[in-house]
């Protein structure tokens, strides 16, 4: 009895945690346990032997579940201070600072730009930037042999073997969305359209991928008066610079008669762009009255409405904003030409280093 007393208070003393307490449990005084067989051998002993054994068994059996039971509570304290120590924090140290990101230089300037049109009653529509042939050229007044749809210019999706429709495009200007539009609402019509184009072009001032936003007003009488002040009136509005000069430039387009680019006077020396002065220029849009046929392939009938339209090139715009002079920069420079022009740059140290400079 005594063996048994040592052997189980011994061990109950040393278990490490609770799966070991559970296991003497059940050695000891679980149902086939050490304890529990010998009060079983009560029923065969003689009554004085019962009365002697069944009392210590009775005590040995009740000592030995509370040290069980005060040793589960030990081993819980144990844990539970344990927690609080591992997981202490302190509240009062000052965070970790995170720099700030920052919007894209182009992303800004088409806020800017829809919030300026916005103001003179232009809402914001939209297209996809695959298009069909007949949007992105045929509809627009495009002829098949105009040198726009050369493969030079234009990036072409390839169709599946066997399928000999003509391909898709990306489309290579946002003026598909004026037919979009016109067909969706009929006139009169006053929107714009920023998105992004694409054309095979790489250099100073030409990537590949590019943003325009596209203006369309379509009314009883709107004329080319109206287009004038109203790109006058942007250009104000969005460089706040006093002496922002502007030259139309009679020009052609198929899908407006007459036809106008605009370009922006501006200075280029030392590496670095300034617009309202210096002796250079920069074309930042391509505008014009509304082709009659481009009004008649929107389902908008030209002898009841005509308007004007105009495209402007946005990389260009936030090239001259922030003075940035190869709009390659934009798109395939690391972050810290961002810094230079005075934007602070992401760093999120979590994306595995990715974005770091
Ligand atoms: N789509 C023309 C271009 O990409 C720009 C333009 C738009 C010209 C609307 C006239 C009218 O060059």
């Amino acid at each position: 009895m005594d063996e048994l007393r040592q052997k189980y208070l011994g061990a109950i003393a040393d278990a490490a945690d609770e799966p070991a307490l559970e296991e003497l449990r059940l050695q000891a005084v679980g149902k086939k346990g050490e304890v529990s067989l010998k009060m079983r051998e009560l029923g065969r002993m003689t009554p004085e032997e019962r009365q002697e054994m069944g009392p210590k068994l009775n005590a040995l059996k009740d000592e030995i579940n509370s040290a069980l039971a005060a040793k589960k509570a030990a081993l819980a304290d144990a844990a539970l201070n344990e927690r609080l120590r591992a997981e202490w924090l302190d509240v009062t140290l000052p965070g970790r600072p995170r720099r700030q990101g920052t919007i894209h230089p182009v992303s800004q300037v088409t806020d800017e730009i829809t919030a300026i049109f916005a103001d003179m009653g232009f809402s914001v529509a939209e297209g996809p930037q695959i298009e069909s042939d007949w949007f992105n050229f045929d509809a627009l007044n495009i002829p098949p042999e105009h040198p726009a749809r050369q493969e030079h210019d234009t990036f072409f999706m390839s169709r599946a073997e066997g399928d000999h429709r003509p391909p898709h495009v990306l489309r290579t200007h946002t003026s598909p969305v004026q037919i979009r539009a016109m067909q969706e609402t009929g006139a009169p019509i006053r929107v714009i359209a920023p998105g992004r184009v694409y054309r095979c072009d790489y250099d100073q001032t030409h990537t590949p991928m590019f943003h325009q936003v596209e203006g369309l007003a379509i009314g009883r009488d709107i004329s080319m008066a109206n287009l004038k002040w109203v790109l006058e009136e942007f250009c104000r509005a969005f460089f706040e610079v006093e002496g922002v000069e502007l030259r139309f430039r009679a020009s052609h387009f198929p899908f407006t008669e007459p036809s106008a680019e605009v370009d922006i006077r501006c200075s280029w020396a030392d590496g670095s762009l300034k617009i309202g002065e210096g002796d250079d220029w920069m074309e930042i849009l391509g505008s014009g009255m509304v082709h009659p046929k481009v009004l008649s392939a929107a389902g908008v009938d030209p002898s009841q409405w005509q308007g004007f339209a105009f495209g402007i090139g946005i990389d260009r715009l936030a090239m001259l904003k922030y003075g940035i002079p190869d709009l390659r920069a934009f798109f395939d420079s690391d972050l810290r030409w961002l810094r230079h022009y005075g934007f602070s740059a992401l760093d999120v140290p979590t994306l595995q280093g990715g974005l770091s400079a």
